[in-house]
């Protein structure tokens, strides 16, 4: 089934009083306990069925009538390091389809976010393949925040998960179109003769591709509320250019527009909230394509800046559209600056899929985001801006390089790169990031992921919120 555009199921919690079969969440202390109220004969079934209350552990309790009367499951030690607070968020893969609500939740709105979050497939090109099983709203939390990010999340999964086939540097105009007009925030699209003059490296980066490259712009909120700027790598699809990727290193790459999903993400949160910002998202879209007209191994570019980068490696193309992305940032003087991209492979083998890279010379922005991430459930890693690895940039007949050359410090010459385009504002932070659930887990599906999104929302809720 190829339906004309993404529509995912709203991600919706059952009214708090909705009749539902009751979860309990069992931990490792709390078992004795929980053994003792349960009714003789679902004792002895969670018994004989050998449940313990290990991490994950499932026990489907029948009533006297046979019907499903109650639902155990393990959480383990949620003291323990290795805990995922997360881990409810597996239920919703494992449950028949019904009514549920959870009972001894140690957070209860981190579990019913998680539950929504662990609801989500993409269903766009198969229908039948949701989950069936739905969570009342636990007692005394916030479902209107909880519904928001979680659709938040399910949005920005989307873009990921849509094939480049179907999401262009058009059609990740369209979500940002879609998505102001809900929001009464306006949008400016650049491309064209303006985008060549006025971003010549967007331009460069995109221009061999039939689906035309753009610079897409969205503000919301007054104008006198602090600026907050989130930019945002949009390729559509990344071949790599004339530097061409191996196919096993393409497979992915229509994720490489991750970071303007997470972005966009993040931007729906923070207008749905209402958080007193003045928000602005800048997305460069592009496809990295190979044509007659593509940008060339040892071409010199221009930059909006006036810096003129030599040509490394076509394959380094997310720096470039983010380097003219964040020279028109700067500009505005935002009090604070925050770029997502899935960058650097090296990020990667440095922190692995699930762990972002995060950049910043700014010690309180810096602690402020690792207290957001943990908050969030949503961690970075913090990186080295090593100072001197800047030299392994420079060029012979250009200001500088868009690579280093060497097999060093991939995503610490990156962030380098970027922070030549944003020289002047302190509280810039840089997310390099993969994007993608190599493998499901609670609350994670497997495929597009959409990571420091509810990171950056509750870093801005913790400094802008009512
Ligand atoms: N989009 C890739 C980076 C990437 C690859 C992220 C795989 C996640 C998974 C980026 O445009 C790229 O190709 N980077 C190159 C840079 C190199 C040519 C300096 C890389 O990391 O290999
Ligand atoms: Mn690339
Ligand atoms: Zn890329």
């Amino acid at each position: 089934m190829i339906q004309a555009e993404t529509q995912a199921t709203t991600p919706a919690l059952l009214p708090g009083d909705a009749p539902a079969v009751p979860v309990t969440l069992i931990t490792a202390g709390s078992w004795a306990a929980a053994q003792g109220a349960l009714d003789p004969a679902q004792r002895t079934f969670a018994q004989a069925t050998g449940f313990e209350p290990k991490a994950g552990r499932l026990a489907l309790l029948p009533g006297p009538d046979g019907s499903l009367a109650r639902v155990l499951f393990g959480l383990g030690d949620p003291e323990a390091a290795a805990y995922d607070r997360l881990l409810v968020g597996k239920l919703p893969g494992l449950l028949p389809e019904g009514s549920f609500r959870l009972e001894g939740a140690p957070e209860p709105a981190e579990a019913a976010l998680a539950w929504l979050m662990g609801s989500y497939r993409f269903g766009r090109y198969r229908s039948g393949g949701g989950t069936k099983a739905r969570l009342a709203a636990p007692a005394g939390i916030d479902v209107a925040e909880v519904e928001r990010i979680a659709a938040a999340v399910a949005f920005g999964r989307d873009l990921i998960n849509t094939p480049a086939n179907a999401m262009g540097p058009a059609e990740i105009e369209a979500a940002a179109r879609a998505l102001g007009e809900r929001h009464g925030a306006s949008v400016a699209v650049t491309q064209g003769d303006a985008l060549a003059r006025e971003f010549p490296l967007i331009h460069a980066v995109g221009v061999a591709s039939p689906r035309a490259p753009r610079l897409i712009d969205l503000t919301w909120g007054e104008a006198a509320a602090p600026r907050v700027t989130l930019v945002g790598k949009g390729v559509a699809f990344d071949t790599g250019g004339l530097d061409l990727k191996p196919s096993a290193a393409m497979l992915l790459m229509k994720k490489d527009m991750g970071g303007a999903a997470a972005a966009l993400a993040a931007a729906a949160m923070i207008m749905g909230a209402g958080l007193r910002v003045r928000l602005r998202v800048l997305i460069p879209a592009v496809e990295n394509a190979v044509a007659g007209d593509a940008f060339r191994p040892g071409d010199v570019l221009a930059s909006r800046a006036g810096l003129s980068v030599e040509i490394g490696n076509t394959d380094a193309e997310g720096r470039l559209i983010l380097a003219d992305a964040l020279t028109l940032a700067e500009a505005e003087s935002p009090e604070l600056l925050l770029d997502y991209s899935t960058l650097t492979g090296a990020a990667r083998v440095a922190l692995g899929p699930d762990l972002p890279a995060f950049f910043t010379e700014d010690e309180a922005l810096a602690g402020s985001v690792a207290e957001a991430g943990r908050r969030a459930v949503d961690p970075v890693w913090r990186m080295p801006l090593h100072a001197p690895y800047a030299s392994l940039l420079e060029s012979k007949i250009a200001d500088l390089n868009n690579v280093s050359g060497g097999p060093f410090a991939g995503a610490i010459t990156a962030a380098l790169f970027l922070r030549r385009f944003a020289p002047n504002t302190k509280a810039h932070g840089h997310f390099d990031l993969y994007g993608w659930n190599p493998s499901a887990k609670p609350g994670r599906p497997e495929g597009g992921e959409v990571q420091t999104a509810r990171l950056t929302y509750a870093l801005l809720k913790a400094r802008y919120g009512a």
